[in-house]
């Protein structure tokens, strides 16, 4: 795929069980809007709005979608029923809850039984989500695969010279000015 076109064509789908998952997304979708990817975002319960999840992953490779990122939260099995309905990889993303703590969500997302994958994230893993999308794209977009190396180049970078302010202050000097 040529760089403008892959500018032009919505790539990726985050979707959430509830608008409440909306912030432990966000970070997936920023990135990926940082390297240029449009992104579709849709609230679609696997619980509440079933037969609308059921459409939405029927027609996602379809209508031109490569990757679909799925969070969710509790008995989490938005990512596990998107995967089922569509070839696409789907990458989950275990929300946090207030009673286990997003333990839940993680197992319920990441113990699929053979046959039917789902890539899983840490929980509320979001920026990592966005990020496994942009290098499964990188593989047929190449001017991504550039994008991503100056992203890492800049954490490396931003890692050093933390590593630099810390040699010259010392611990607790390096704490009081952070
Ligand atoms: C799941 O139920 C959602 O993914 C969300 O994490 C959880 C709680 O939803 P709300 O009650 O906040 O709408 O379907």
């Amino acid at each position: 795929m040529t760089s403008a076109n892959a500018e032009q064509c919505t790539l990726v789908a985050v979707i959430m069980g509830s608008d409440s998952d909306l912030p432990s997304l966000h970070p997936a979708i920023e990135i990926l809007e940082d390297f240029d990817i449009k992104v579709e975002t849709r609230i679609l319960s696997a619980h509440r709005t079933p037969l609308k999840m059921i459409e939405f992953a029927s027609e996602a490779a379809n209508k031109g979608l490569k990757v679909i990122i799925a969070g969710a939260g509790g008995a989490a099995h938005l990512p596990g029923m998107v995967a089922s309905l569509t070839n696409l990889p789907v990458i989950g993303v275990p929300i946090q809850t207030k009673s286990l703590k997003g333990i839940d969500s993680l197992y319920s997302i990441v113990q699929m039984p053979g046959g039917i994958p789902v890539a899983t994230v840490a929980i509320n893993g979001g920026l990592n989500a966005g990020l496994l999308a942009a290098q499964i794209l990188s593989t047929s977009i190449p001017s991504l695969s550039a994008k991503i190396s100056n992203y890492r180049k800049s954490l490396r970078n931003d890692v050093i010279s933390k590593d630099k302010k810390l040699t010259n202050l010392g611990a607790s000097k390096y704490i009081s000015e952070s």
